[in-house]
Order: C-alpha cells, then structure tokens, then sequence
C-alpha cells in the first residue's frame, strides 16, 4: 500500500518537526498537521516562518520550504482524519495528576479521546502510528477503541516511537541512527509496517529501519529514556565525589569515555536533566514494572531519578551555603531557564527546581533566557504551586538583556549550556556585580581559569 495522505494529531514538539521532514522528504505525500490549541496552529502558519511556535535550529527554513506545498496544519481534525491513509498520534501523555498512578503513571486521556475522534469519523481503512511515548500495551487498548465502531473500517496499529533530541530535532530527524516501527504479527500488519518502512525510505538508508513487535518497540522507547538518564544520573552521582576528593568529574569521564564499550556521549555532569521525557518514561518504567509485582526492577530505575532531584537540590544548596548561609533578599541571576540549549522548551528545566528552592529562600530572582519568554518562566513556576502569584511576581524578574540583569547582582547561576554565555565580556560583569561576584556553573561552560582571573567567586561543578 502507498501512503498519499498523512495526518497527524498534535502540533507539538515532536509533532511539527517530524511531520516537516516528511514533507519535505516525500513530496508526494500530503501532510496535515492538526492540533486543537487554534493559537498554536495560528503561530505554526504565521506568514514569517520565525514566528513558528517551537525553536529548533533549521526548522524555521524547512517549514518555510513545504508549508503550503505538501505540508498544512489547520485546527480541523475531521476533516484531516478523513482525508488520510495514515494517522500519526502525537498528543501528549502527561504524567497522572490524579487517582491511581498519581505522579507516575501516564495520563493517557489524550491518547484515549485521539482513537474516540478517530473511531468516530474515520470512514475508510487507516493505519494509526503511535508517536507518544506511551506505557506497553497501550497499543492493545487502542485497538479495542477503535474495533469497537463496528462501521467496518479497518484500523491497523502501529509504534513508531521518536527518538529525536530537542535543539537537534532537524539533524537527528535527517540522519537517525534509526528509526523503530513495530507493528502486529500478522499479515495485515507486516502489509502496514510495510507502508511506514517505505514513507522513512525516502531518505533513511533501509538497514537503519528496524522492524519488531508493537510490544518491543513501545518498551524501546522508554528502555532507551531510561538508558539516558541512567548516565546522566551516573556521572552525577560521580560529580559530587569529585568534589569532595579532589577529582575532575570532566576527567573522569574523559578516561571512562574513551573506553569503546563505555562511549563517549552523554556523560557531561550538570545540574541535573530536564526535559519532558526521560523523567516520564522512567516513572512510566517504575509503574510498569511495580504493577506487575517486580519491585527490585522499579527500584533500580527509581534510583535515577532521585539522584537527579538530589543533584537540582545540592546545587541549590550549595548556593545558599556559599552565599553565607543567606540569600534573603539577595539578587540572583539565573542564566538560562530552558532545559537544554537550543530549544524554548522547559519542561521539567532544572532550573525552575533551583529557583524554587532559591525563592523558598526569598531570593530575589532575575532571569535570563535566549529563547524563553516572561510567560513561560511565570507558568512554570506557578504549575509548582509552591507559593501564590503574588509571591513569585514580587521575588521574580525576567530580564531580555543579562547585562543589565547581571548588574549588582550577587550571584549568577548558569543552568543552561547556551553557546552565547561564552561570549560574554565576563570583566565588565565582574565589575558591576556586588563583591564578592560569585558565579555557580552548573553546565560547565565558562572557563574556570579566566573567571577566577577576573576576580570571580567561581564554583564549577564536580571538581574538588
Ligand atoms: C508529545 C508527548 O509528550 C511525548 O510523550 C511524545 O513522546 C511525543 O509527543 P510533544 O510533542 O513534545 O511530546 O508534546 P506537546 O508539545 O505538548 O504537543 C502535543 C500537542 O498535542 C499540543 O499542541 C496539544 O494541543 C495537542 N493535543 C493534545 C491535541 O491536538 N489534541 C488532544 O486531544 C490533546
Ligand atoms: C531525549 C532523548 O535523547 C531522545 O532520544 C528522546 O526522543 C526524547 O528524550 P531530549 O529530552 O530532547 O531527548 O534531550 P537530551 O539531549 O536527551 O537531554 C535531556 C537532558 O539531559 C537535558 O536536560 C540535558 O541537559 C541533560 N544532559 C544530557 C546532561 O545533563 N548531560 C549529558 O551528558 C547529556
């Protein structure tokens, strides 16, 4: 079968990148990107393609290229359900706020509601593809939705979980190490993962597209999450006895990391990771495994995730400690609010957890960010509900320009790797902060030997 129509659900992160490269790669597939949010929709057709909702580097020009040519996205989600062959689900899957699974478990009411609409108008046979990452055996149950319309139509499930990382969406979409469909084990379903492999073959070399069951390919996801983070967990966890013995946590994962089996990626020590999948699907691992009784597994994963937060926390505490056991009412500048460089996405940034503890402390905050609007940061740290409106409004500041931001400041606490925060005139800095100037890096990024130069109280994470 020859895929023609593609719709996908949700205009998101994954979403909107992911559906640009089909378009763009398959110029004889027409894309229809729908999304309920209208002013979403309304920024993702915004006449200047910089004014699309979501920042990945090269994604502006790309939209600017299919947009409108094979690629739309509109807020009519019949229609587009209707017109396709292929149906990507890209909704997401928050974890629960509520009942049982309550901060673990996937809240999967989007996912639910997305196979209702589906079963609802769809009219002719469609293949449905799971984009979310979603908890195993979600597949099963969205087959049971939408078997039940009992109008004929024909649904065929797949899992073809996404593995891009945010602010290398577009590259990592280009050249994927590979790219995952699982699919059901019978000839209808082999017919449809078929249909998936040769929409990717356009431009993914056929030895890099793995095909397996529905089942192997959603644990895949959330195995490889978990994977991640374990690493970044690790070398945290490695970060603090460096500290207290004199190590150099970058060395040490140098000499690790040129050891083949170990590799060389993902062991940079931080502040902590962010984003919103690797703490999703670790908890969503940590359900999974306790609801089928296997309570060693759930801890081990679990582990991973209370070093993460132990590490948000010591670094927040470790700038109260510096600061003479005090920042009330001292101003500190929080540099970078986003949970990685390159993307405007926040979710689960480690920086909204270090300024919550900060302002517990009735810090006066002042923040900076490339990319983040006032908003934003505003949103995050009401969703945490730690403290009224008012509260936040009064102790927090977004600034648009650091210098100004930085100026008479007691601290600054750089939580977000951006490349821009190298290129700073660190001197003139230096010179209008209060003294002693301290500067807490929690992304290593500034040269610990010119800060110090320059006079700076500089405490660079993971070195003794
Ligand atoms: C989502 C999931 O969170 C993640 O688990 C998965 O791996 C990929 O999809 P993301 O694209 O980053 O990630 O989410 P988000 O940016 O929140 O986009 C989801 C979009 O779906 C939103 O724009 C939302 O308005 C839309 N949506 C949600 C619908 O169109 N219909 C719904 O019923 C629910
Ligand atoms: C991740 C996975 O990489 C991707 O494959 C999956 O599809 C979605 O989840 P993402 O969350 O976008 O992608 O970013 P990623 O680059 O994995 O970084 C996650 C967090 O870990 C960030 O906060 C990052 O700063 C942190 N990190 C990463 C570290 O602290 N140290 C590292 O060495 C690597």
């Amino acid at each position: 079968m020859s895929i023609k129509n593609i719709c996908c659900i949700g205009a998101g992160y994954v979403g909107g990148p992911t559906m640009t490269m089909i378009a763009a790669q398959c110029p004889d597939i027409t894309v229809n990107v729908v999304d309920i949010n209208e002013s979403r929709i309304a920024a993702w057709n915004d006449p200047n393609t910089d004014n699309i909702p979501i920042y990945e580097p090269g994604l502006s020009e790309l939209v600017k290229k299919t947009r409108g040519v094979n690629l739309f996205f509109s807020t009519e989600v019949d229609r587009a359900i209707q017109d396709a062959d292929m149906i990507f689900i890209s909704v997401n899957t928050p974890t629960k706020t509520y009942g049982v699974g309550k901060g673990m478990a996937a809240d999967l009411k989007y996912i639910e509601l997305c196979a209702r609409q589906i079963a609802a108008v769809a009219t002719t046979d469609k293949i449905i593809v799971e984009k979310s990452t979603l908890p195993v055996r979600t597949a099963e149950a969205l087959k049971r939705i939408l078997d039940n319309t009992g109008n004929g139509v024909n649904f065929d499930i797949l899992s073809n979980p996404e593995f891009l990382a945010e602010g290398t969406a577009v590259s990592d979409l280009l050249n994927p190490d590979r790219v995952l469909i699982g699919g059901e084990e019978t000839d209808r379903g082999r017919l449809a993962q078929q249909a998936l492999v040769d929409v990717y073959s356009n431009w993914v070399p056929k030895d890099q597209i793995l095909t397996t069951n529905v089942w192997s390919s959603e644990l895949s996801k959330l195995t490889a999450n978990a994977f991640l983070a374990q690493r970044v967990s690790s070398i945290n966890a490695l970060s603090e006895l460096c500290e207290v013995t004199e190590a150099d946590v970058n060395e040490v994962a140098r000499a690790i990391g040129a050891d083949s089996r170990i590799g060389s990626k993902f062991l940079k020590a931080s502040v902590g990771f962010g984003g919103s999948c690797f703490q999703k699907d670790i908890l969503n691992l940590v359900y999974i495994s306790k609801s089928y009784g296997l309570h060693e597994v759930a801890d081990y994963w679990e582990q991973v995730i209370i070093m993460n937060d132990h590490q948000k926390r010591r670094f927040a505490k470790k700038i109260v400690e510096t600061l003479f056991n005090t920042v009330s009412g001292k101003k500190i500048v929080i540099l970078g609010w986003a949970f990685k460089k390159d993307t405007n996405d926040t979710r689960e940034s480690a920086a909204i957890y270090v300024a919550d503890y900060l302002l517990s402390e009735q810090a006066e905050l002042v923040i900076y960010d490339p990319k983040v609007t006032e908003d934003q940061v505003f949103s995050d740290l009401e969703y945490l509900g730690s403290r009224s409106m008012e509260e936040n409004r009064r102790l927090v500041r977004v600034s648009k320009s650091p210098y100004d931001a930085m100026e008479n400041a007691h601290a600054i606490a750089l939580l977000t790797e951006w490349d821009e925060f190298n290129n700073y005139n660190w001197k003139d800095i230096y010179n209008s902060m209060l003294k002693p100037a301290f500067v807490f890096d929690g992304r290593q990024v500034l040269d610990e030997e010119s800060m110090r130069a320059i006079g700076f109280d500089f405490y660079k994470l993971g070195k003794g």
